[in-house]
């Protein structure tokens, strides 16, 4: 009996009628808007050789691909992105063609995103590539063209940031650290994780680098923030002053176009892979994740046997066409005080953390009458602030922030840790201090004899990337709630935990025998949000860290 004949595999979909027009009317209009200044279509195969896009790893690492195997036996992938097979095909089919290059595409990008999150595997994206020009009006030509992509699809509000990778990159080198220091500490820049940063960074001795690459993330808004970095940059290597300057010429070449949609993000270092220098992102505000991302990637050609200049960006013309729908859909005007449009939504955790945020709100002179008396009402609203309130499991709550259906987030690392996502997480709120240990029947030997061991967790992912940290095989084993009971049914060796009083261990007769890491309850911040929203969440922040410090 075939069983899987009537469904379609996850992270895709079908698309009926309106989808289908709304997906076409963009791609038409961005057709004409790209053809209008010169761009020609190109088609690269859906599925090309691993090799093409594996010197690039860490960007499309390669459990994000999907591989086949030709007759030969050769490794393929399905093509996670447009630009290298563009860079593939300029470098080899129009080798020697007359300079510079003006590309287009439309078509589709396969990626294996986190299972269950809501994601789509299957992208369509349209995109410009410009190459065998460096020069400042390149730049400009290419931002133009993402900015009037954005205004002729979109009736929604949107914003253009600018970053500059190289500045990331030149300090970096300025600094003695590891190989895998350097992914934290990148990850932790990319995630505005300010309290993790500054802990890596105490490792390192003081000094102007180390104060810079602490600031990087808290550097992005609008004019103010070049202005501040001037004044931190100043005195340090003047490649980064050079730097720095560029990235203003460019900021005031769009204002003086009235491209005035457009921001600063110092801290904008996601792409990092094979970008060289002037990075940028676009978001709407009706998709929670950047619907337009691309920069100049001088080095990339390199790969393939030449050195060519080139800038481009690719367009998620799917959250397009779905912002598209859902600016069409009528206003309720009927809804009340809460679920206004613009009012900024927090997602809280229910229960464990609940009541330390509710104090905290109380402290900050929130009105929190609506959250007090709740009733089994799950949306509420702060009505002096204009905000609602979305009382969620920890897991839902990181959830919605990384839709962007919530704006803000307050939830546990020790969840953070376990689901991952994207999203910053710009502050540790203090409370809700917990560790994550490891824990077995008091007296008992763990590390003896050659059995493999059996670990019971409500928390599968920590628990696997300790044992592999410390290269031990074990057999992780998910339960739900309350743990300590595995062992003590001797279904299992030890568990992985979190412990805050240290009494469910206690009286269940288990003792930590290490400590993996230390919890507390963070913000989190959905990545559009803190740029269509800085205003708000920015006051946000700014009373929450008042209370905090005290
Ligand atoms: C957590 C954790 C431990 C206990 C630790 O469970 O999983 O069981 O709290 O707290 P303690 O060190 O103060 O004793 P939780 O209360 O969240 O319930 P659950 O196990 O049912 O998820």
């Amino acid at each position: 009996m075939k069983k899987y004949d009537r469904i379609t595999p996850e992270g895709t979909k079908d698309l009926l009628f309106q989808e289908c027009a709304a997906q076409k009317k963009i791609i038409e209009t961005l057709r004409e808007t790209f053809e209008k200044k010169g761009y020609h279509e190109v088609i690269t195969p859906g599925f090309e050789f691993y090799d093409v896009f594996s010197s690039n790893s860490m960007y499309y690492p390669q459990e994000s691909m999907y591989k086949l195997i030709d007759h030969k036996g050769r490794l393929l992938a399905l093509r996670p992105d447009s630009t290298i097979p563009i860079a593939r095909l300029t470098a080899t089919k129009l080798k020697g063609h007359a300079l510079p290059i003006r590309l287009y595409y439309a078509q589709r990008i396969y990626r294996q995103q986190p299972e269950l999150r809501g994601r789509s595997n299957e992208i369509m994206q349209m995109g410009i590539e410009l190459v065998g020009l460096s020069s400042f009006e390149s730049d400009i030509e290419i931002l133009t063209a993402g900015m009037e992509a954005l205004t002729s699809c979109c009736t929604d509000d949107f914003r253009i940031e600018l970053g500059h990778i190289g500045i990331y990159k030149l300090l970096m080198d300025h600094l003695n650290a590891s190989s895998e220091q350097k992914v934290t500490i990148h990850s932790l820049i990319a995630s505005k994780n300010y309290a993790g940063l500054s802990d890596i960074l105490e490792d390192f001795p003081e000094s102007q680098t180390v104060e810079l690459l602490k600031e990087l993330p808290k550097l992005f808004g609008g004019r103010e923030a070049l202005d501040k970095a001037r004044k931190l940059f100043n005195g340090y290597d003047e490649k980064l002053l050079e730097m720095l300057s560029y990235l203003e010429r460019i900021f005031q070449g769009l204002v003086d176009l009235r491209m005035d949609k457009v921001m600063i993000d110092f801290g904008l270092v996601h792409q990092a892979e094979y970008y060289s220098s002037l990075i940028f992102r676009g978001y709407i505000s009706s998709a929670g994740e950047p619907v337009l991302s691309g920069g100049r990637y001088d080095e990339l050609f390199k790969d393939f046997g030449e050195s060519l200049p080139a800038i481009g960006f690719g367009i998620n013309v799917d959250q397009l066409a779905s912002g598209m729908l859902k600016c069409n859909e009528p206003y309720n005007e009927n809804v009340n005080d809460m679920q206004k449009p613009n009012n900024l939504r927090i997602a809280l955790t229910k229960g464990r953390l609940e009541k330390n945020i509710v104090e905290l709100l109380d402290e900050m002179g929130y009105d929190t009458g609506n959250l007090k008396d709740k009733g089994r009402k799950l949306l509420l609203s702060i009505p002096d602030k204009n905000m609602d309130v979305v009382l969620a499991k920890a897991a839902d709550v990181i959830t919605y922030v990384e839709h962007g259906v919530c704006d803000v987030g307050v939830v546990g690392k020790d969840t953070i840790v376990e689901s991952g996502g994207t999203f910053y997480e710009v502050l540790d709120l203090g409370f809700g201090k917990c560790k994550f240990a490891l824990a077995v029947p008091k007296g008992s030997d763990f590390y003896g004899g050659y059995r493999t061991k059996r670990i019971a967790t409500k928390y599968p992912k920590v628990a696997s990337a300790y044992f592999e940290s410390k290269c031990m095989d074990v057999e992780v084993i998910k339960i739900e709630g309350s743990v300590e009971l595995a062992p003590l049914l001797s279904l299992a060796d030890g568990i992985v935990d979190i412990v805050e009083t240290g009494t469910t261990l206690k009286e269940n007769g288990l003792e930590v025998i290490e400590e993996i890491r230390n919890i507390s309850a963070r913000l989190i911040v959905n990545v559009a949000s803190m740029k269509l929203k800085k205003a708000e969440i920015d006051a946000l922040i700014t009373d929450i860290q008042e209370k905090v410090r005290k």
